[in-house]
């Protein structure tokens, strides 16, 4: 088959390198993709956004199959473009992707199909959004309805604070039209996870469970960011958690959306809060994570190309996922100042030692070769440094002396990815 894989991050470079890896990839195609990317399969330049210029490719070249990576244009509708023209393509439709791209949607999906979630209200009207803010006290959580790349979602601890956010959000238009809309909701204690589940419209097949790490800075403090390591398995989902999750989220997920008549196709990630309640969702993300895909896929001993199109084909009751006992873990060096400003085109070298270390893979997010054909960075995050080992703890050794041997004096990471999990 002639697969084209859609994004340019370090997701993106690690499904590349697994659907590579596969018998039945005949060629391999990213859009826009990376310098990490170019060396397993053909760059072109066509934005990920750019449904026009992907589906010209497509037809040019005879596509077989095409696996989108990022959200936006998941919401944006290129699955259906794709498929409206007789490209198959992996992931949910823009009406399935709405789980994503309208928390509000989500919600009330969880509220008419009883999936365990925080308490919430929507709200179009910002003063009807205060009201119900100091009815309920803090601490309280605003979310921006719209896609706002992770940031749209803020936790207050207090009353004012809430109030503010809604200004925030609704007022000044933080995030756009992304904001048109708020959800306000229940702040929930516990322990996250990422949970993630291959759909095929009435099938779920569950994946594995990972952990991330969304503050930049050690001991989770600084503001938030796209994620700064991750590793899997995740401790906290034992296999009474995952049947549990299976049972009262994803499944009645897929069944809701189903009876909604916009099925689900594609990758359900579930962001859960492990409460002393049980498993609640916290968000759907309609995609795989980044960097969660990057410890899946190193995980994954399945050929994953036939599995991404027995999902896209509705046959996934059919297939049977084979996972290393490994674990994975992976920590992202990002450009100094992220997630605020920093500087792009910096050089980065020796990154051949990192992987001279053993079982250890450096997968790519923002790189590019300039004249030279020296590595630079050109994102905020730029590398995702994945090994495996026996245990996570061990995993964690060998991914932190692989960053040792990078040579970026402009990249930083954190130090201690894997913290909850090895200390347990
Ligand atoms: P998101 O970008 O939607 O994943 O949300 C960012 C982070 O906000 C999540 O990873 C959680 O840590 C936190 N969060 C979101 N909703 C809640 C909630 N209802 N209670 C507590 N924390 C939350
Ligand atoms: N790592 C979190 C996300 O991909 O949304």
């Amino acid at each position: 088959m002639k697969v084209l894989v859609v994004g340019s991050g370090g997701r993106e470079h690690a499904l590349c390198w697994a659907i590579g890896a596969s018998s039945q990839c005949e060629a391999l195609y990213c859009a826009p993709g990376n310098a990490g990317i170019a060396e397993l399969a053909t760059c072109v330049p066509i934005a990920a956004e750019d449904a026009e210029g992907i589906v010209a490719f497509c037809r040019d070249r005879g596509i077989d199959f095409v696996v989108v990576g990022p959200e936006g244009p998941l919401v944006a509708g290129l699955v259906d473009r794709l498929e409206e023209v007789g490209i198959a393509a992996f992931g949910p439709t823009a009406a399935a992707a709405a789980l994503e791209g309208s928390k509000g949607f989500m919600k009330d999906l969880c509220a008419k199909y009883g999936i365990p979630t925080a308490a919430y209200g929507r709200f179009r009207d910002a003063t009807a959004a205060k009201d119900f803010i100091r009815a309920k006290g803090a601490p309280i959580v605003v979310k921006a309805d719209g896609l706002a790349a992770g940031k749209g979602v803020i936790i207050a601890r207090s009353v004012d604070e809430a109030l503010a956010a809604v200004d925030h959000i609704m007022g000044d238009r933080a995030f756009g039209a992304a904001g048109n809309e708020v959800v306000v909701e229940e702040f929930l204690e516990g322990e996250e996870a990422s949970f993630f589940a291959l759909v095929d419209g009435k099938t779920a097949l569950p994946m594995a469970a990972a952990q991330d790490h969304k503050a930049v800075g050690d001991g989770d403090t600084g503001p938030n960011t796209g994620g700064m390591g991750a590793y899997s398995p995740a401790p906290v989902v034992t296999d009474a958690i995952q049947r549990e999750v299976m049972e009262r989220i994803i499944i009645p997920t897929v069944r809701g959306m189903a009876a909604e008549g916009c099925p689900f196709k594609g990758v359900l990630f579930a962001g859960l809060m492990i409460t002393s309640d049980g498993p609640k969702l916290l968000e759907y993300n309609t995609r795989f994570g980044d960097p969660e895909c990057q410890v899946l896929m190193v995980r994954l001993k399945s050929d994953i190309l036939p599995v991404l199109l027995a999902a896209r084909d509705g046959e996934l009751a059919h297939v049977d996922l084979r996972w290393y006992d490994n674990a994975a873990l992976v920590v992202v060096m990002a450009a100094r100042g992220y997630p605020g400003d920093y500087r792009k085109g910096t050089v980065i070298s020796h990154l051949e030692r990192a992987a001279e270390t053993g079982e250890v893979i450096v997968f790519h997010a923002g790189t590019a070769r300039d004249e030279g054909g020296r590595l630079i960075a050109t994102g905020g995050r730029v590398l995702g440094v994945t090994a495996t080992g026996r245990t996570v703890a061990d995993a964690q050794r060998k991914a932190y002396a692989a960053v040792d041997a990078i040579d970026w004096p402009d990249g930083f990471c954190r130090r201690d990815i894997g913290w909850r999990a090895v200390g347990r």
